[in-house]
């Protein structure tokens, strides 16, 4: 009798776990698994004056891959911890750090975890199509999308009181921090970027399962210049 109740309830387990979504994708189908990333380069010559000579947008891009260590490094200055505890190389009103950075990749959506420099998986599968109508944006190799979390505000008792307005401008000025990064590490290293009002944001905010207090900034597409 307890064996039976035991496969009775194995078998009820596995099905909650493989529940189907709409499209008939399991939910274990659409995480990908964690991705640990290389640790970035701190001692490359890159003078400051150089890369902000250099800082521009660029739409000329293909879709031939990036390498692991520059999408690590792209992460890394976009928000990479750079002194302990846990400093950042952008800066964030009262450090609550609210935009989360989503990342894009061919095989799936991840979020960047600055703490561990690392890709938690999100959803599994090619979700370039939801980075709007700009045609290189759905097949350059990296697109990186900037989310605030309203929830974080709420969570932190100096900001729990503050409206959604000022909300919005703190995070959207940490993101325009953060592509700033990017953009002055793509002119270092030679790669186009392109910061992006233009995503889907309703079809990326469905695929990558934002939660309600979630919303998109921006977003920006890299790759190898053309
Ligand atoms: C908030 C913001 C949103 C933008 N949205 C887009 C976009 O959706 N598509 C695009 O091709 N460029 C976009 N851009 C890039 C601008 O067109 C570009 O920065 C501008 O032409 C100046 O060129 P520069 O970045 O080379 O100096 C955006 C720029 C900003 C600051």
């Amino acid at each position: 009798m307890i064996a039976i109740r035991i496969c009775l309830a194995a078998l009820v387990l596995s099905t909650v776990c493989r529940a189907e979504d709409p499209a008939g994708n399991t939910t274990q189908d659409k995480m990908p698994p964690a991705r640990q990333l290389a640790a970035p380069r701190l001692d490359q010559p890159a003078p400051l004056m150089a890369a902000l000579q250099h800082r521009k947008t660029s739409r000329e891009m293909g879709s031939g891959p990036l390498t692991e260590q520059q999408i690590s490094e792209i992460l890394w200055s976009a928000d990479g911890v750079n002194r302990p505890p846990n400093g950042r190389t952008s800066p964030s009103a009262l450090s609550v750090y609210p935009v989360e950075i989503y990342v894009v990749l061919e095989t799936g959506i991840y979020v960047y975890e600055p703490s561990r420099q690392e890709l938690r998986g999100v959803a599994a599968g090619d979700h370039r199509k939801t980075m709007g109508g700009q045609d290189f944006a759905q097949t350059a190799p990296l697109n990186l999308v900037f989310v605030m979390d309203s929830g974080k505000y709420q969570a932190n008792q100096s900001t729990a009181k503050s409206n959604p307005e000022d909300q919005m401008r703190w995070a959207s000025v940490e993101a325009g921090a953060q592509a700033q990064n990017v953009y002055l590490y793509c002119a270092a290293e030679k790669l186009a970027a392109v910061i992006r009002a233009g995503v889907d944001s309703a079809k990326f905010a469905a695929a990558a399962k934002l939660r309600p207090t979630q919303k998109v900034i921006v977003a920006q597409t890299i790759g190898q210049p053309r």
